[in-house]
């Protein structure tokens, strides 16, 4: 393949500025617009606000004393999401968040997972490629690798079946950047997140869905809260070592952080049409049953639970291999489980 280097090409400034975040009122996305704005870049957010509140710019701007563009915009509408670019001139970089998340829900609605995940993806790349965006990061995710024996799974790891639709989705996403890379001259990396949990330790942004959560960290938060009667654990007689699946909890501003690195490493790139695929854990597999031990411990709060049987959707265990992260990021996470657990717990108070 031809590979064409970057500014001989296009004749184009390298020093990335202004990043445009799709999803950036969401969890994730919220944090990385932080960790953006702390690190000189502007920020512009389009959200179709489906999942997320419009009260998360003033989180972002009480946290950074900056207050990034936002524009309501969803990524299915394309000559809305052509409008943005008309009006903020050049962007440098996109990172791509905005999709669906929740396995349970995938399983019941996989078109609209389907709809929502793929098309949206589909669209911004139309857009990347005619406004000549070079650097993409796209939100993957741990579910692509499915059930593996063999732990922690590496980014060479062999993919097994996804075990939902919804994990199908970024299995096709990763899938459409490795083909899109030959189409168009950008780079591009996808960052294969395990789990993200906590909230940001000043306080002003966490995890807030417009929808019900259904994820285990809000899930345990809410119960202990009194906004659940009680946490249901989806199995305790799997092959694990105490019953319950393992995942790699990882704090939400570590995972914020990588995108960053993301963005410095793809800046040094010196040539286009390029496609990394890094995972974005800590390394460390923890079981439902010991997570909710943790914060049991750190808050002192009793969690009322109940075993019921496994979530359709679910692999049974996953935790990374964080090689490749240090070495082409130089990024390791630093907050410890405890951490994850309380700025939760804050957060949940403070929202409840
Ligand atoms: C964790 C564990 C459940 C709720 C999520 C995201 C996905 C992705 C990875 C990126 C599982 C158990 C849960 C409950 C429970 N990547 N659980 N009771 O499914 O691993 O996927 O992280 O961001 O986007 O959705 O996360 O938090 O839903 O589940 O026992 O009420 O907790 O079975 O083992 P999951 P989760």
């Amino acid at each position: 393949m031809h590979i064409k280097l970057k500014g001989k090409s296009k004749n184009k400034r390298y020093q990335m500025k202004k990043v445009l975040v799709t999803g950036g009122t969401g969890y994730i996305g919220s944090h990385t617009v932080v960790d953006l704005l702390g690190n000189d870049y502007d920020a512009v957010i389009i959200d179709n606000l489906s999942r997320s509140k419009i009260e998360v710019i003033d989180g972002i701007e009480k946290t950074t004393g900056k207050r990034p563009s936002f524009y309501e915009v969803d990524l299915c509408d394309k000559s809305g999401l052509e409008k943005v670019f008309e009006l903020e001139g050049q962007i440098d970089g996109i990172i791509h968040f905005a999709a669906y998340k929740y396995v349970g829900e995938s399983v019941a609605k996989p078109l609209m997972y389907y709809r929502n995940n793929v098309e949206g993806l589909l669209n911004l790349l139309d857009v990347v490629k005619k406004y000549e965006v070079d650097n993409f990061v796209f939100s993957s995710s741990c579910s692509v690798y499915g059930n593996i024996d063999s732990l922690p799974v590496s980014e060479t790891t062999k993919l097994n079946p996804a075990q939902s639709p919804y994990a199908y989705t970024k299995v096709v996403g990763e899938m459409l950047l490795e083909d899109a890379k030959i189409e168009i001259p950008a780079n591009f990396i996808s960052l294969r997140y395990f789990n993200p949990v906590g909230a940001h330790t000043a306080g002003f942004i966490g995890e807030n869905p417009a929808v019900t959560p259904s994820n285990l960290v809000p899930r345990i938060t809410g119960t202990a809260a009194g906004k659940f009667d009680k946490l249901m654990i989806f199995g305790n007689q799997l092959p694990t070592r105490d019953g319950s699946c393992i995942r790699d909890y990882i704090h939400v501003m570590d995972v914020a952080e990588a995108h960053t690195a993301a963005l410095k490493y793809l800046s040094k790139l010196n040539h286009l049409h390029s496609h990394e695929i890094i995972n974005v854990g800590s390394g460390s597999g923890v079981t439902v049953l010991e997570l909710i031990a943790a914060f049991e411990k750190v808050t002192g709060i009793e969690i009322q639970k109940e075993i019921t049987a496994p979530r359709e959707g679910d692999v049974i265990a996953v935790y990374s291999d964080t090689n490749k992260s240090t070495k082409l990021l130089n990024w390791k996470p630093k907050k410890t489980i405890e951490d994850m657990m309380l700025t939760a717990w804050h957060w949940e108070k403070a929202n409840t």
